[in-house]
Parts: C-alpha cells; structure tokens; sequence
C-alpha cells in the first residue's frame, strides 16, 4: 500500500488520526531512506504538539521494533527478564542488579548502551574493566547466558534502526520529549531485544527526562500498557533522580561503586534500589512467589555474597580479569584530582543531578557527541547525599580526571549544584510508585 507523505503530515497536522497502514509505510520508506528527514521532521512536529493515540503508540512501536533485527532468545531456558532505566545520573544499577536476579537463578541475557550527554550507559561502565568486551557475537551471547547466567552486550547495529535513525533526527528538531515517543522508542528496543518480562525504572528529577511524578507516571503507565499489548509482563519503578544514584559518577567509579554494592559496602540508595528491582526481576522470572519473597531472595544473594560471585564469572566470561573486584588498581586510575569543600554549614538540600552530570561529562567522563572519547577514569565521588548533615570546609565531593584543566571545569559546573541550608532536610524518597505489578 502506498501513501503520500504530505497527506501524513497534514492529517496529523490537523489532530487526525494516523491508521496503522500510514505508521508502518512511513517507518518503512524512512528506514529504506525514501522519505527525507525533513518530512518526518514536520511530521514529528506534528506528533508533538498533537500527540499520539494508544493505538498509534502501540502500532508505531510495533513497526520500530521489526524495523530491523531482533533477538531470539527462545533457545535459552526459564524466563528471561529485562531491566532497563530511562536514563539518569550515577545509575549503575544495572552492574547489581543483573548478578542479584541471575545469582537468584533468573537468566539475563541484556542489552544495552552508551551514554550520551549529562547521562551515563552501561557499555562506557563495563569498558572500564580491562580486557571486557561488549561486542560479542550472537551464538557467544546465549551460550553464555546459558552456561553462566547471565551476558550484557552492547546493542547490535541492526537492531530497531527506524529508532536510531529517529532518535537522531528528534534529538536536533527539539521533539525528544513527547510521551508517545518517548515510550515507542524504549519499548520497541526492549521488545526486540527478545526477554519475556521487562523491568523498567522510570527516573523522575531534574536529572531525568521526567521532572515531575506527574510525568513520569503518564511515561511509565504508557510503556507498562505497550509491554503487555505485546504480551510482556512489564513493570514500572518511578525512581528519585532529583539526586545521583549512590556517591560515584563516572565509568570505572561507578563499577567500583557497583562490586562494593554487590559487597554489602554499597551507599543506601543503591543498595535498597537494586534489590528491590532484582526482587521485581526474580518474581517476574518465576524464581519468588512474590515480589516481597523476591527481594528478601535478592537481599540474600547480596548479603551471602553469591551476586560478588557471579559479577566475578560475568566479568571472566566477558574477558576481563574476575580478580579486579578485589584489586581496584586494575582499573584506570586517574592521574589527577581536587576537591570541593563546603563554604558554610548546615544540612545538604540539594544536588542537583543534571548538574552533576554536566560536571562528570566536563571532567572527561562523558561525551557531546557519539564520536567522542571518554576518560574511563574521570568522574566525581560524592562525600555528601541530600539529608546529610555538612560542616564548613567539610569535603563535599572529589573531581578525577587525566586532564587537569578538565577536572578543574568540572569542579566548577558541579559547584552550582549543591544547596546548604540551616534547616534539617528529609531524605528524598527513592522509590515513588510501582505500575504493573
Ligand atoms: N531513551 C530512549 O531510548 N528513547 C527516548 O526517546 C528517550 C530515552
């Protein structure tokens, strides 16, 4: 069937509703590269400011998810769960979660990516780690998960390319921030990525795509009702990101931050965050009855240190050295560093998370663009989190880096960032709603 662009657009335009004969030709032509950017960039502006219906979610989803390749995991046994975040500042749950779930006999076998601007990914996290690699080939890939586990590798290049190219395209046309979009855009990569349930932990605070609980609930309740059109037991966790995840943000801090987690020595927040999503994960993969018995299980795994153990054969099989979790110095170090003192006392109010991000980026940990290289070892560890109470001249957090100018850069962006007040502040409640369980 074919259709005219320039109808789509205008019907759009004007508050129609596209049928999903209309969503899949213009994925399609796009993908093929018949139609040009900038039609579907007034298309997407139509969409933004018009919305999308359920249905045209659901069906746009669907033609972004078979746009390419997707992944079969039938051949790995018991049920495959997913988890992913929606992008935030210091999150390295990931790097837990995944050796709690697949310690508690959940397989994992998961994508994932790299990080662009104020936020982070797994892939730039895991390359931290001498010698481990992210790209492995399909047949490695569930043999692994088969035989240990668990595996997470970068995302395939022919995977869901009608998101890529679209993403790219809402990233320089202001039109990232629609729900339908948003939610397609996820979605549709988990579902090719091919688990039977989804995890996902949709953060909420200045340091997020969503702002307010509002928001974030529309996002959530919209990705919860895709997962299951397509018949994915999916979960939603609204998560705080009005602060960074846990003290250490940058790539080998944040995976040391992780195994020291996976320790039982890990700060609060990403501690109570990470068993609670792999409780979700565990129930959701059949393992617990409940999601309560599913956390006390993935508590266990903590505590008795068999989530350590299966980090240590995750990275092993990976080809990093598994010893690294007792010999941090085997990461990259970085050659220098300063630190913020607090100019007053009192009680830290704020930290603000997109700050931060912007911080650890300037530092060398992140990048502007996809091309950039990043510094493994630049980044900021944190003294203080919100609540805490701060003395003057009190350390407030440590910037690293191999580029003294750039830790400098750092330092200052991530000076804005902090609030002190007299009052004593309530600690942020982490987890601020569960949608689909
Ligand atoms: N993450 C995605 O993968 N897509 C979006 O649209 C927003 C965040």
């Amino acid at each position: 069937m074919s259709f005219n662009m320039n109808d789509i657009i205008y019907k759009k335009r004007e508050g129609g509703e596209l049928s999903p004969e209309e969503i899949k030709w213009w994925i399609d032509g796009y993908v093929k590269g018949e139609i040009p950017d900038y039609q579907v960039s007034a298309l997407l502006m139509a969409i933004y400011f018009r919305g999308l219906s359920k249905e045209e979610t659901y069906t746009l989803t669907a033609a972004m998810r078979y746009s390419g390749d997707t992944v079969d995991l039938s051949s790995i046994k018991g049920i495959k769960v997913d988890k992913h975040s929606t992008g935030g500042v210091g999150d390295k749950t990931t790097l837990v979660v995944a050796p709690l779930a697949s310690a508690c006999g959940v397989p994992i076998a998961k994508m994932s990516g790299r990080g662009l601007g104020f936020t982070g990914g797994t892939v730039d996290k895991m390359e931290s780690i001498p010698g481990f690699r992210t790209v492995l080939e399909p047949d490695e890939f569930l043999a692994q998960v088969n035989g240990i586990g668990m595996a997470v590798m970068g995302q395939s290049g022919h995977i869901t390319p009608a998101d890529k190219k679209l993403y790219a395209l809402r990233d320089v046309t202001s039109t990232v921030d629609n729900f339908g979009l948003i939610a397609s855009s996820i979605m549709s990569k988990k579902l090719a990525a091919g688990s039977d349930a989804i995890v996902l932990d949709v953060k909420c605070g200045d340091g997020a795509f969503m702002e307010n609980l509002d928001d974030a609930v529309t996002l959530a309740d919209l990705m919860v009702d895709i997962g299951y059109d397509a018949g994915r037991r999916t979960v939603a966790c609204i998560t705080d990101m009005n602060q960074p995840l846990g003290k250490a943000v940058g790539n080998a801090l944040e995976v040391q931050e992780a195994i020291d987690t996976l320790k039982g020595r890990g700060p609060e927040d990403i501690t109570e965050l990470s068993e609670r999503l792999a409780g979700i994960m565990i129930y959701l993969g059949g393992r617990a009855d409940t999601p309560e018995k599913g956390f006390e299980m993935a508590k266990d795994a903590l505590e008795s240190g068999t989530g350590l153990a299966q980090m240590r054969r995750f990275i092993d099989a990976q080809g990093g050295n598994e010893d690294i979790v007792y010999d941090y110095s085997m990461f990259p170090q970085a050659e220098f560093s300063e630190e913020l003192k607090a100019d007053k006392a009192g009680y830290v109010s704020a930290i603000r998370a997109r700050q931060i991000g912007l911080a650890s980026q300037k530092t060398g940990a992140g990048r502007e663009t996809k091309e950039d290289e990043i510094d493994l070892a630049a980044g900021i560890v944190l003294n203080k989190k919100v609540g805490d109470r701060v003395e003057k001249g009190e350390l407030l957090a440590t910037f690293y880096g191999n580029d003294p100018a750039k830790v400098r850069e750092g330092l200052e962006e991530a000076a804005k960032a902090f609030e002190i007040s007299d009052e004593q502040v309530e600690r942020p409640e982490l987890i601020k709603e569960i949608i689909g369980l």
